[in-house]
């Protein structure tokens, strides 16, 4: 029998007193995709963290083609040829494109960096995925979606034995998941081991050769991709069975809630150039409305050109019951009733030093405010309803949200804005990184929100998650909307080709 070129035996971990994994054995051939798969914190971050050098401390060995190996850092693992595409992106912001795919590992001549043909390399590098972006631009002002690719490259480029992708698809629409999916079954011919960690059952079986789910840091099982059947990975993970992955959602459709004409949003980079284009939008009470479109279609940027993240350099009307809306700043949408769940919680959704209770009270503190002074007791009861209500899974409400699983992270973004108790609710992605469990309870909610008159606007990356929760879809693209699609009519295709552009949708 050949080695593996990976095993971990017997891995357990602790943070303080919390017992997150405990006697979890993983092991990865050469050319084999081995699927990650639990709930929100069933700890697959902190295994793959264990072998990525991040955490040090830790009981059982890894062994690397039959030796053990101890790595003391993330860089010790990356020269064994271990590399890492870490669920919250690990970019650093403010540097260009080119400088942080290099960023440890620059090319010098005679100690002079060689910035054009690494600028060079790094558009090469991007090619691969398909991705025409200018190297020489700060990370920060690409989307997430984008800088999920960058990473995606930038592991990539390392070309290590040891690929682990922990949710690299949480943000990219379903062409450019494609492209990452080819590229894995290239890096599988050459012989590469691939760890990957997602919450997407299409993707288990697209791409998964073996799968080990953990549930509460203990190893489950594993078995062959092709021996398991969805319904038993799915006991697998959450300890029982899940009938219907979405609820029966029947519209309510009451007055229009919110309504924009001619919504345009100029774009900040490009003198006359637009990112969302004279768009049209009625949403009523008790709908949902989706919005298609693929990265940088102008979709996530309607979303928060109407909450006012972009001031008033919007321009078009908006009306919200019937009122016209020109104020366009956060705390006057929030003021009106409006909420957005942003798809990118580590920048614009959580503050990571601020513990759940913080968080989760950030944007309603005027309702938790008695003669000026916060009511901590009235914060801490309405923390621990939504998170009941969440299911979030932490040692304490006191927790800081760097010591959140990704998924629970998400859960208290969800929870911040629910507690704003909007009347037109905007999504951005709302499931990102949330396990199976808990998108049928975020599913479950929206429904039951649409049933009170809550409008409700849905941004996904996920097309089921988009043909199964909308009574309508708009698609988007390059900031127009090309076409509008009753619920009976949607399809997957009709979606897919007028979000890549093609205008004659058969
Ligand atoms: N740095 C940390 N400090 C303290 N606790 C942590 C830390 N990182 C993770 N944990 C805890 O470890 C447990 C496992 O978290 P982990 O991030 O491994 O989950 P996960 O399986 O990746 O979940 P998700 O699907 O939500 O990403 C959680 O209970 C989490 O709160
Ligand atoms: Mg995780």
């Amino acid at each position: 029998m050949t080695t593996p070129l990976l095993q971990m035996k017997g891995i357990g971990k602790s943070f303080g007193a919390n017992r997150v994994l405990q006697d979890v054995h993983l092991d990865l051939f050469a050319g084999e995709v081995h699927i990650l798969a639990g709930e929100n914190g069933a700890g697959k971050s902190t295994l793959i963290n264990i072998l990525g050098g991040v955490h040090q401390d830790y009981e059982g060995q890894i062994l690397l083609d039959g030796t053990a190996r101890q790595f003391k850092s993330v860089l010790e693992a990356a020269r064994h040829g271990i590399a890492v595409i870490h669920q919250e992106l690990s970019l650093v912001n403010t540097l260009s494109v080119a400088d942080n795919l290099f960023l440890g590992r620059e090319v010098c001549r005679w100690s002079w960096l060689q910035r054009t043909s690494m600028l060079a390399q790094a558009r090469q590098w991007l090619a691969a995925l398909d991705l025409d972006i200018d190297v020489t631009c700060p990370v920060e002002q690409y989307p997430v979606g984008i800088r999920q690719m960058i990473e995606i490259c930038k592991a990539l480029s390392l070309q290590s034995r040891i690929m682990v992708m922990d949710e690299p698809t949480s943000a990219l629409t379903e062409p450019e998941s494609q492209r990452l999916f080819g590229l894995i079954d290239t890096l599988k011919q050459r012989g590469v081991g691939i760890i990957y960690i997602t919450h997407k059952m299409e993707e288990i079986y697209r791409i998964g050769d073996r799968i080990t789910v953990l549930r509460d840091g203990q190893a489950i099982g594993t078995a062959r991709s092709h021996l398991l059947p969805q319904d038993t990975l799915v006991t697998w993970m959450v300890g029982r069975t899940i009938q219907e992955q979405f609820p029966n959602h029947a519209p309510h459709t009451g007055e229009v809630c919110l309504q924009a004409r001619h919504f345009t949003v100029p774009d900040p980079d490009r003198r006359g150039a637009c990112v969302v284009d004279h768009v049209n939008l009625a949403v009523h009470a008790g709908e949902i409305v989706g919005v298609a479109g693929l990265q940088g279609s102008g979709n996530s940027a309607l979303l928060n050109g109407l909450f006012g993240t972009f001031g008033r350099r919007v321009q078009g009307d908006v009306q919200i019951n019937g009122r016209p809306y020109t104020a366009f700043s956060p705390g006057h949408s929030i003021a009106r009733g409006m909420a957005l769940v942003t798809n990118d919680r580590k920048t614009t959704g959580l503050i990571a030093s601020m513990n759940i209770i913080q968080n989760v009270t950030l944007a309603s503190l005027k309702a938790f405010c008695e003669g000026g002074f916060l009511q901590p007791k009235a914060e801490r009861r309405a923390a621990a309803q939504q998170s009941r209500a969440l299911n979030l899974k932490a040692s304490s409400l006191n927790e800081d949200m760097d010591c959140l699983s990704g998924g629970n992270q998400q859960k208290v973004v969800l929870a911040k804005w629910l507690e704003t108790r909007p009347r037109i609710l905007l999504l951005d992605d709302p499931c990102r990184g949330v396990d199976i469990g808990a998108k049928h309870e975020i599913y479950e909610l929206m429904t039951r929100l649409c049933t009170e008159g809550v409008a409700i606007v849905l941004v996904s990356s996920e097309m089921p998650e988009l043909l199964c929760m909308s009574d309508r879809i708009l698609v988007m693209h390059r900031g127009q909307v090309t076409l509008a699609l009753n619920r009976d009519e949607a399809t997957q295709e009709k979606i897919l080709y007028a979000a890549l552009g093609k205008r004659n949708n058969a």
